[in-house]
Parts: structure tokens; C-alpha cells; sequence
């Protein structure tokens, strides 16, 4: 249950105190009769209208996808740096200034690194993608330049110690040929497939991320580009 100034702020029908203006007016119905009063409590259930028209209850919870550039940094603001946070307009449709404030990008790509970043305001969804625990797959695409050693696979598949206190989880790196690699992590620490490549006497020179667990970058996504999804 929520208040019905709440619910209609959220939803984008004014600002907090409009939408208490336009419910002291009566221009605002719960199920079917008028509520007058803005701390009046609605469930999302029964329908809401202002001036007889459906009002829809705002998502809990909003997702984007960006294809993340080079140059941008990941960060929700920056005084010098543009961040991926500049990628999506300052008025994305449907969306209260106050829930924008609240977006945040879901782990960290490096400023040369390219690729999917989802942007949301689900904390939870956020870490269940990034705890090492829940093992959700993050697939890279790397360019290298360098002779990978002959046992980079299996030291991926068994761990590599990058001068963390940990060993890396278990990885996988595929060879698509000798400068083009694919890599798949279980976790994201700071500039891990870079580390892990180094460790295995090679250099990366680009980096873009393909996928986090199910969530792929559309092959007909550029970089800079962003899409509103549901999840
Ligand atoms: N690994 C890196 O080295 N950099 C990234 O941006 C992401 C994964």
C-alpha cells in the first residue's frame, strides 16, 4: 500500500504537491469513487483516474540497456569525465526526475572497454548479477596483442593469481584466433579479463562486453546507443 500522492507522482501524473492540488480538487477517482484526501492509501490494484482517465501504476523497478562506448566513464556523475549516466537523456519517458536521481549502472566497465551496462534502479537485481556467489555468466570479446602461454585455458579454468587476495574463480577462454579471444567470468573485479591476460604473457588492446547471464548486446545496437527493457 501506498499513498495516492505517492502513486500518482510516481506514475507522472505532476509533482508531489500538483498531484495533491489536483486530489483536493476531486479530479482523482480510487475504484471508482473520489478520493480527496492525498494520504489516502491504494494498493495499485484498484483502478486510479485522473479526470476518468487510467492513471497506470509506475514499475517498481526500471532497466536500460546501453552499448556502452570507449571514452565514457562508468560512474553515475563526474565533475570532468562524461559518464554512462550522460548516455541516456536527462528526461527518459515515464520516469520522475527524483526515480532517474535513483539509476545507477550495474557494475563497472573501464573507460577503453566497450559494451552491454545495464542501468537500473533495482539494487537487488544489481547484486545478484554481480556477486561471485551467484556465478552469472559476464562474456567478453577481446582483442590481444602477445603470444597467450600454451596453458592460458587451463589456468583460466583452475584460477589465476592476479596479486588479489583471492584466486581468480574459475574462467574460460576460448582462442578465436591469435589476437581475438573470448573470455567468460563468473565474477568483475577491477580490470580482471586485462589482468588474467597479462598473467598469461599477452596484452589486451580492446575489450567489449557481450552478455551478462542472458541479457545479450543486440547485434544491431551501436555504441552510445540505449534501450528501455523489461525484465
Ligand atoms: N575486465 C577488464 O579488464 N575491464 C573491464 O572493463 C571489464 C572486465
Amino acid at each position: 500500500m501506498e499513498r495516492l500522492d505517492k502513486y500518482l507522482a510516481d506514475a507522472g501524473a505532476g509533482t508531489r504537491s500538483e498531484v495533491k492540488n489536483l486530489i483536493r480538487k476531486g479530479r482523482v477517482t480510487v475504484g471508482g469513487a473520489k478520493a480527496t484526501k492525498p494520504e489516502t492509501k491504494v494498493s495499485g490494484e484498484e483502478p486510479v483516474c485522473l479526470d476518468g482517465n487510467p492513471v497506470k501504476k509506475a514499475p517498481e523497478h526500471v532497466y536500460y540497456m546501453l552499448y556502452k562506448p570507449a571514452g565514457v566513464i562508468t560512474a553515475t556523475e563526474d565533475t570532468r569525465e562524461k559518464t554512462v549516466m550522460d548516455l541516456l537523456p536527462p528526461d527518459l519517458p515515464g520516469l520522475t526526475a527524483a526515480r532517474r536521481a535513483k539509476l545507477f549502472p550495474v557494475g563497472r566497465l573501464d573507460k577503453d572497454t566497450e559494451g552491454l551496462l545495464l542501468v537500473t534502479d533495482d539494487g537487488a537485481l544489481a547484486h545478484a548479477l554481480l556477486s561471485p556467489a551467484k556465478h552469472v555468466e559476464k562474456e567478453y570479446y577481446a582483442e590481444i596483442e602477445g603470444t597467450l602461454c600454451a596453458d592460458a585455458e587451463e589456468r583460466f579454468r583452475s584460477g589465476i593469481d592476479i596479486g588479489d587476495e583471492k584466486m581468480t574463480l574459475p574462467a574460460d577462454l576460448i582462442r578465436i584466433s591469435d589476437t581475438q579471444i573470448s573470455v567468460i567470468l563468473h565474477e568483475g573485479r577491477f580490470h580482471q579479463v586485462k589482468r588474467m591476460v597479462e598473467a598469461c604473457g599477452a596484452r589486451v588492446t580492446y575489450l567489449k562486453r557481450l552478455r551478462m547471464g542472458s541479457l545479450v548486446l543486440p547485434d544491431d545496437m551501436n555504441p552510445g546507443e540505449w534501450r528501455h527493457i523489461f525484465l
